[in-house]
């Protein structure tokens, strides 16, 4: 059990380097096997969740291994299509090699995924894809098995943009003859930087970060170098913080397009904003102001990842928020933990009403979920006195170094674990 220890009230001040992204390197870290090559990935960060991956690679029969925030996998020797219920369980991501097998070996046997519960994550958007290129599906007894003798290009249109669909149509259309069009495709930065990655490996995909992707064939590479874009989801954590807490911190190495409706309502709640190329620059007095009201939606909406951060920002600030949270159906888990530090939120549905209190006190939470642990500690370095947070590994699952990167900021923050 890790155990989170903040004594609120201290200003941020300084400079951040972001990490980079988990989203983008654990669909990069499936499509490695794709194709037989060596692949050199650079800026990768240090999680439970690439750890995650990682094993699975391994399991699977190929070389893989991170040194720093490098990782190297030679995915030649893969000699398995199974995966194992233990290792599926880790993390949501673990449904991406279902694309990435079926396009390496003709068939994946696997169990549903794990991940943040965050309400039913069904993965029926992937499966039916999958049938519509050929792919004989069947589940049973809490198993998928997946063959496909031969996988054809098709038009297939997603009712609604999922992240996960998106990327495992991707990787499986590399082995479907003729091309493959995605319609109402994800458009997250992510997708685009796996698009970027197969490109790499030799596969030629053009569309990604519009709403239609087309796969169409290519000629497999031996090797790709591939850096890994930063994480749009913790450079809005720290920028929430900083927001929060008060401060002047610079972000490094981020794209500030990518988090820009975050931004935006950080603006509006009173900070000081400069982004530029690949850095942003946010100064807040710490005394913020309602922003009304914001809703999640698909990419270039504002992310859900982000709400319970932005949350967590907006506990003090002067007025009402209302918050409609689109995407997940239970993402709010953060809200009882946040409100025994006293904060004022009422949630109705996917509806949290938040009116910003005085003060919040520091006491004893537990952590929900990855992004709901993230907003706990934003809310507990503003908060007047200890707060402790027990976290089942949650956080570190998506934060890397987040105690010691906060406490270069300034922040009294100290993690047992
Ligand atoms: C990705 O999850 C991210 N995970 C999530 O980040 C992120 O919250 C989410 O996209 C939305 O932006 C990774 O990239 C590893 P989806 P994913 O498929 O792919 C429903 C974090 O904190 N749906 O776009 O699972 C689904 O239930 C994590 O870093 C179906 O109904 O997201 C959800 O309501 C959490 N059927 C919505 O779509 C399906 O077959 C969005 O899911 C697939 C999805």
């Amino acid at each position: 059990m890790d155990i989170w220890h903040i004594r609120g009230g201290n200003r941020l001040d300084g400079i951040c380097f972001v990490q980079g992204s988990k989203n983008a390197s654990l669909p990069i870290l499936a499509a490695s096997i794709i194709s037989p090559a060596q692949s050199q990935l650079r800026n990768v960060p240090q999680l439970r969740d690439i750890d995650a991956a990682l094993r699975i690679l391994r399991h699977l029969g190929c070389t893989a291994e991170q040194r720093d925030n490098d990782v190297y996998i030679n995915s030649r020797g893969l000699n398995k299509s199974t995966i194992p219920h233990d290792l599926m369980l880790e993390m949501r991501s673990s449904v991406i090699f279902m694309g990435a097998l079926i396009a390496r070996c003709g068939e994946a046997r696997l169990s549903p995924p794990g991940g943040c519960q965050l309400g039913k994550r069904p993965i029926d958007l992937h499966l039916s894809a999958l049938r519509q290129m050929g792919c004989e599906i069947e589940e049973s007894g809490g198993e998928i098995l997946c063959r496909a003798s031969s996988l054809k290009g098709t038009d297939i249109v997603l009712p609604f943009p999922s992240v996960g669909a998106t990327e495992n149509i991707m990787l499986a259309a590399t082995a479907a003859a003729g091309e493959t069009v995605i319609h109402g495709a994800a458009r997250e930065p992510e997708i685009a930087a796996l698009q970027e990655y197969m490109r790499g490996l030799g596969w030629a995909v053009s569309g990604a970060g519009t709403d239609t992707v087309v796969i169409s064939g290519g000629s497999p590479a031996a090797s790709v170098d591939y850096r890994i874009l930063s994480d749009r989801i913790v450079a809005a954590t720290f920028a929430c913080a900083a927001a929060a807490a008060g401060g002047s911190v610079e972000l490094r190495g981020v794209e500030p397009e990518q988090f820009s409706t975050v931004l935006h309502f950080l603006k509006q709640a009173g900070c000081d904003i400069i982004t530029e190329k690949r850095s942003v620059w946010l100064r807040s007095s710490g005394k913020l102001r309602a922003v009304g009201a914001f809703e999640t939606e698909p990419y270039p909406g504002f992310p859900t990842d982000a709400q319970p951060v932005l949350m967590a920002a907006l506990l003090k600030a002067v007025g009402r928020t209302v918050i409609k949270e689109n995407i997940f159906e239970n993402r709010f888990r953060q809200v009882p933990e946040l409100c025994r530090l006293g904060a004022d939120i009422t949630v109705a549905g996917n509806r949290a009403e938040i009116w910003g209190v005085d003060s919040l006190h520091g006491t004893v939470l537990t952590s929900t979920d990855l992004r709901g642990g993230a907003a706990m500690i934003v809310a507990g370095l503003c908060a007047d006195g200890c707060t402790e947070i027990y976290d089942d590994g949650h956080v570190k699952r998506g934060y890397e170094r987040l105690d010691v990167r906060l406490r270069s900021l300034g922040a009294d923050i100290y993690l047992d674990g």
